[in-house]
């Protein structure tokens, strides 16, 4: 195993990416994929774990690949730096998943509370619970260890999977000998990038409750969401009064989005944000002037995200042909990390014909 630093990263294609994936992710995969740190950048889209909690409708993931490609290149991912790949097209994942199974107990499984979360969200607890679903980390112990991963940036909630990851291979290291690399997970620096709300203040952005601002999205569609569903300070009733700033989803979002440059662009009266929430907090700071500062903020940030796709968009073929040579060279990269687990665990039979001699000694015996 070489010394290399190599990021893996991933997402389920089951929706467009929204403002949350971009503050959460997105932003941060283009800067490290920039910073010139890194050996190698890998992203892959996760279809087969997608599929753990659509078995029934294959044609949703397959559609949302697309999506979330031309999402990955208009946010500036460059596929001359960042290999993006699909995880069905890479079988040395579905053989190194058997063998982790072997690896994991399912009290240590039952026991993922993220895992346990999504069960009770997705009423596995009492449909009944796929057996895939339920040990999809160990897929994804598979997905990262592949790829000799050394660095995984995650949200939050992935950190029990790199958890699971890391025992795997502790456990497979001791029993076969030093063969995987041990990864670490790299999460977002601050509460903000961690868990952007929706528009209404809700939980995090999420399809089923309308509260999102897809990256895709029209200027008319994130006006709409902002100056009609964000939630701000219900107790800021007269622009007077004095105004709250926690759990003021405009404040949320311009922590988030907003630079000093906005300010000198669009609001030059503050020359920053802290003296903007100064204002607001003292009173005379009106809810619609923060909203149509936060809707060029946004429009700053996505108008040329949404430019970029729609030229993409217009090129499909090219795209494809991106993800066929990304997906191409993750499948030569994970078909040698199998051989080396392969020859580890002494099962490379037909890669190794000291088998035969092996095979004649012993019988001898
Ligand atoms: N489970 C991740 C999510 O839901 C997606 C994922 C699949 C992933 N394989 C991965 C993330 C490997 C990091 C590394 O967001």
């Amino acid at each position: 195993m070489e010394n290399k630093n190599i990021i893996l990263t991933g997402d389920r294609p089951t929706g467009r990416l929204h403002l949350g994936h971009y503050v959460g992710s997105l932003k941060r995969r283009v800067e490290l994929q920039n910073s010139g740190e890194f050996d190698e950048i890998n992203i892959l889209i996760a279809d087969d774990q997608a599929l753990t909690d659509n078995a029934d409708n294959p044609a949703k993931i397959r559609d949302n690949i697309i999506n979330v490609v031309l999402d990955y290149l208009s946010v500036g991912i460059d596929p001359e730096k960042t290999t993006i790949c699909v995880q069905s097209a890479l079988p040395a994942l579905h053989a190194l998943t058997f063998y982790y199974l072997n690896l994991v107990t399912t009290a240590r499984l039952s026991r993922n509370p993220t895992v346990k979360a999504e069960i009770q969200m997705r009423g596995f607890a009492d449909e009944g619970l796929p057996a895939g679903f339920f040990t999809y980390p160990v897929s994804q112990a598979a997905d990262i260890t592949a790829f000799d991963a050394t660095v995984v940036p995650v949200g939050e909630d992935q950190l029990p999977m790199i958890e699971q990851t890391r025992e795997i291979v502790e456990k497979f290291n001791k029993t076969y000998g030093e063969t995987l690399v041990l990864p670490k997970a790299m999460i977002p620096e601050n509460e903000t990038q961690r868990r952007l709300p929706g528009v209404d203040g809700k939980a995090k952005m999420s399809k089923s409750l309308g509260n999102c601002i897809y990256l895709s999205d029209d200027a008319k569609t994130v006006k709409k969401q902002v100056n009609g569903k964000m939630f701000t300070d219900p107790l800021h009733l007269r622009i007077e009064d004095p105004g709250h700033i926690e759990g003021n989803v405009v404040f949320t979002y311009l922590d988030a989005l907003c630079t000093d440059d906005h300010f000198a662009e669009f609001l030059p009266e503050y020359s920053n944000l802290d003296e903007m929430k100064a204002h607001y907090m003292r009173g005379g700071l009106g809810d619609g002037t923060c909203k149509k500062f936060l809707i060029n903020v946004l429009e700053e940030t996505l108008a040329p995200i949404r430019q970029s796709r729609s030229m993409w968009e217009k090129d499909i073929d090219s795209v494809y042909d991106i993800l066929k040579a990304g997906t191409e060279k993750a499948q030569e990269k994970t078909n040698e990390v199998l051989a080396r687990v392969r020859k580890a665990m002494r099962i490379d039979y037909f890669d190794d014909r000291n088998i035969i001699s092996d095979w004649k000694k012993m019988l001898i015996k």
